[in-house]
């Protein structure tokens, strides 16, 4: 496909299959929002940055409704999913109902929220946004870690939850 001559909903559809090609883990985003009650979404564009100072950085869609109510945080939380969360991915995507509904979650006490059975647990500030086209380029600097070295992390590939080994 030559980008510059497709149709903008060609382009579209084929470069989401494109970028599938490039397998990723799937990172849950948690906070407690204003009213005390938990905010969430799941993303794959999580990547590290920096290790001085230690950042990392996700893009959001300039569309979602749920990032702007990140921006208030004291701290947001980054779980890297587990092989076993799929129902958390998938819950934490949806664009109707609770998405914490049934899922197992806890904040500390700055308002951070994590998802027990995740290979990664961090605790972040946002350091500063970037322009990236129709998504934000959110730049996240690390205050905690915490690591589960036993778990296997969940995979996103071709648009499929997979585990490493499958
Ligand atoms: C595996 C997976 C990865 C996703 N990655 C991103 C992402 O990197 N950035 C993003 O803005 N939305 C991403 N989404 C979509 C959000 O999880 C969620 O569906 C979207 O934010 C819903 O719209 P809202 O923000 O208006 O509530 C992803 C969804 C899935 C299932």
């Amino acid at each position: 496909m030559n980008v510059q001559q497709a149709s903008d909903a060609e382009v579209g559809t084929q470069l989401r299959r494109a970028f599938s090609a490039f397998p990723t883990g799937v990172v849950a985003v948690g906070a407690v929002g204003a009213d005390g009650a938990p905010i969430g979404m799941a993303v794959n564009s999580f990547t590290s940055i920096s290790l001085d100072p230690p950042l990392v950085a996700i893009s959001v869609a300039n569309t979602s409704r749920t990032w702007p109510q990140f921006e208030n945080a004291a701290s947001i939380g980054l779980s890297v999913l587990g092989h076993a969360q799929e129902s958390v991915s998938r819950q934490l995507s949806a664009r109707e109902g609770d998405r914490f509904a049934g899922i197992d979650w806890q904040a500390d006490d700055d308002g951070a929220v994590h998802f027990p059975g995740a290979a990664l647990w961090l605790s972040c500030t946002v350091h500063s946004l970037l322009p990236g086209g129709d998504h934000t380029i959110v730049l996240l600097e690390v205050s905690e870690v915490d690591y589960f070295a036993d778990v296997e992390p969940l995979v996103f590939h071709h648009s499929r939850y997979r585990t490493i080994g499958e």
